[in-house]
């Protein structure tokens, strides 16, 4: 995601905030840019890619202020360039805002601004943000961004300067996080301890509604209504590589962890309660092509697969439209029968996974409407598909995917509930959809409450040499993305299977050596589930269960309960596959494997 830093003290600025930027560079971005308060003027420059396009643009420059903003631009709102980077500006050129997170009414706010004569240089959301605030200032810097902030809905950290205010910057936060960080006779604001830790260890975490006044000298903090608030400093412990996996030993548990705010970021503003419907903004200019569909073919590679795999499930369930899905690599083999309604959805995390971008160009050939669901903006798939949808999960470092699935099976739900509701869905239905869907964030905190449990499981399990996962119906992709995990990052051997299948091969292999992951919730499967259970048993084989909190008849006959809360039959994949993504990180941290680069893996195949 987008990296913040603010910078007020004694030192020149520029250095400063460039170590910190580059501190930053982890998280993934596509742009950065700096603005500098000095001798009453505001100086600011902003580079497309890597921190050393910024640093080429900023070669000579003298800038000695000692204030300024800094940001890492990951972009959401408009394609990567240097009028979308932050710092944006207000007409006047007098207020310079930094921003992470989306404005969701942005669209309503840029109207109104328009009318009201403002003029726009960029297509992003925070550009609308630093007008707002142009429109209330009256020579109060904190007043105008106060006055700002109440008409705001969305997510926001920002860090605002203004020509006029050379000693203050003021930061707020509301669901994105912002850091300060104390110093002698200087302050820091970021997003992430990682950039500020070199400079000082005593940090205050501010927590959503809380704005901050800085000054060279120290803080003031209160909320929108001038209340003021008293938030405890903290010292940090971790060093700079520590900070930059927020103190997890490695990316993916962190990103695993990071999976209630990916399902949150996936459906934030997309979702209309009153109406039970989805909107994805990103579809607009198909829309009637789209809800208008007769047939779905979705093509996709690796974790990106299974997860197209539920598409299919789940679209099927309450729609009329039959839905193919492929291997992306395996698309172009077939005699494909592209017929007018045919609309092709490709799925990937990186958007550049070499066999999902040709399957892409393929499917444009033939002619179908070829719609996207990338995570990283501006890649290659998101460019050349017709239209798509933006996961915003943040960047996933570590190269086994956890947080990027979790947001692709979000989407693919507000997919469905588009379809369905234009189809045989009913308002009450989609409402209750609605509700279900917004209580997984919360369901999946409680399953990562209980991952001293499924460690303990590990520690016992590490040691066999192979696995079998079992699933059926909306939990059989789960099983194999279960099984795809430990395969990856353990190098155990693991196959994924419907739990039908299992008496067709399988159950041959079966013995006390060979334990069977089964995935056996209260749904509609459970009865059958349970017989396949008793099959592993009766032939000596151990079962880790995963199934519903409280199910104490499933709980006697397995070996290992992970319990998950109840949900919705349709949407339990969004909770069971993390017990499977926690148990592999834990079984692979057991035998000392090498878990966010694992062998002769890469985070994006590029080659055919
Ligand atoms: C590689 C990665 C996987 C990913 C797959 C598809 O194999 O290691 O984690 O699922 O590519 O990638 P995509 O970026 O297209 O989703």
């Amino acid at each position: 995601m987008c990296g913040i830093l603010c910078y007020l003290g004694k030192r020149p600025a520029l250095p400063i905030l460039l170590e910190g930027l580059r501190k930053l560079e982890y998280r993934g971005y596509d742009s950065s840019g700096v603005a500098i308060m000095e001798g009453g003027e505001v100086f600011c420059q902003k580079a497309v890619g890597k921190i050393q396009a910024l640093e080429a643009n900023l070669a000579g420059v003298t800038w000695q202020g000692s204030g300024g903003i800094a940001h890492t631009r990951w972009a959401t709102h408009g394609r990567p360039s240097v009028e979308n980077a932050h710092p944006q500006k207000d007409c006047r050129e007098k207020i310079f805002i930094i921003h992470n997170g989306i404005i969701e009414n942005h669209q309503s706010l840029k109207k109104q601004l328009l009318s009201l004569g403002h003029r726009f240089c960029s297509d992003t959301d925070t550009e609308v943000l630093a007008h707002l605030i142009e429109e209330h200032y009256q020579g109060d810097l904190e007043e105008a961004v106060k006055a700002a902030l109440r008409l705001v809905e969305g997510a926001y950290g920002i860090g605002v300067i203004c020509v006029d205010h050379p000693e203050e910057i003021v930061v707020a936060r509301k669901g994105s996080p912002l850091i300060l960080g104390i110093g002698e006779e200087e302050v820091f604001a970021a997003s992430d301890v990682s950039a500020l830790v070199s400079h000082t260890k005593e940090v205050i975490y501010l927590q959503d509604n809380d704005v901050a006044v800085l000054h060279a000298s120290g803080y003031n903090i209160s909320n929108l209504n001038y209340d003021s608030i008293l938030r405890r400093t903290q010292q940090v412990e971790w060093d700079v590589e520590a900070a930059e996996k927020q103190g997890f030993p490695h990316f993916m548990l962190k990103e695993i962890y990071e999976q209630p705010e990916a399902v949150e970021n996936a459906m934030r503003g997309r979702l209309i309660e009153q109406e039970g419907i989805s909107k994805l903004g990103g579809l607009d200019g198909v829309h009637d092509e789209f809800l208008g569909m007769e047939r779905l073919m979705i093509v996709s590679m690796g974790t990106s697969y299974y997860a197209a795999l539920l598409g299919r499930y789940i679209i099927e369930t309450c729609t009329d439209i039959p839905v193919e899905v492929d291997l992306a690599s395996e698309f172009r083999y077939r005699k494909l029968n592209i017929r007018e309604g045919t609309a092709v959805l490709a799925i990937s995390q990186s958007g550049e996974t070499a066999d999902t971008l040709a399957a892409v160009q393929e499917a444009q050939r033939k002619g179908a409407l070829v719609l996207g669901m990338v995570n990283v903006v501006g890649s290659s798939i998101a460019r050349e598909t017709d239209a798509g949808v933006y996961n915003h999960a943040g960047p996933e470092i570590g190269v086994a995917s956890t947080k990027a699935f979790l947001s692709q099976l979000t989407i693919l739900y507000l997919i469905t509930l588009a379809l369905a509701r234009h189809q045989r869905m009913s308002l009450s239905e989609g409402q209750a959809f609605i509700a279900e869907l917004k209580l997984i964030p919360d369901k999946i905190r409680r399953i990562l409450d209980s991952a001293s449990q499924i460690e303990a499981i590990a520690r016992r399990y590490h040691g066999y040499k192979s696995f079998l996962y079992l699933g059926r119906k909306f939990n059989y992709p789960i099983a194999l993305e279960g099984a795809l995990k430990l395969k990856e990052i353990s190098y155990i051997h693991a196959e994924g299977y419907a739990a039908g299948e299992m008496k067709h091969g399988p159950i041959a292999l079966i013995d006390e050596n060979f334990p069977s992951v089964c995935l056996a919730p209260r749904d509609s499967a459970y009865e059958k589930m349970v017989s396949n259970i008793q099959e592993v048993k009766a032939r000596n084989g151990r079962v880790i269960a995963v199934g519903t909190e409280g199910d104490t008849d499933l709980q006697e006959i397995c070996d290992e309960f992970i319990e998950v809360p109840a949900t919705d039959e349709i949407l339990l994949p969004l909770l069971m596959v993390v017990p499977l993504q926690l148990l592999a990180y834990y079984i692979a941290r057991e035998n000392g494997c090498e878990i966010d680069q694992p062998r002769n893996l890469a985070k994006a195949v590029t080659v055919e």
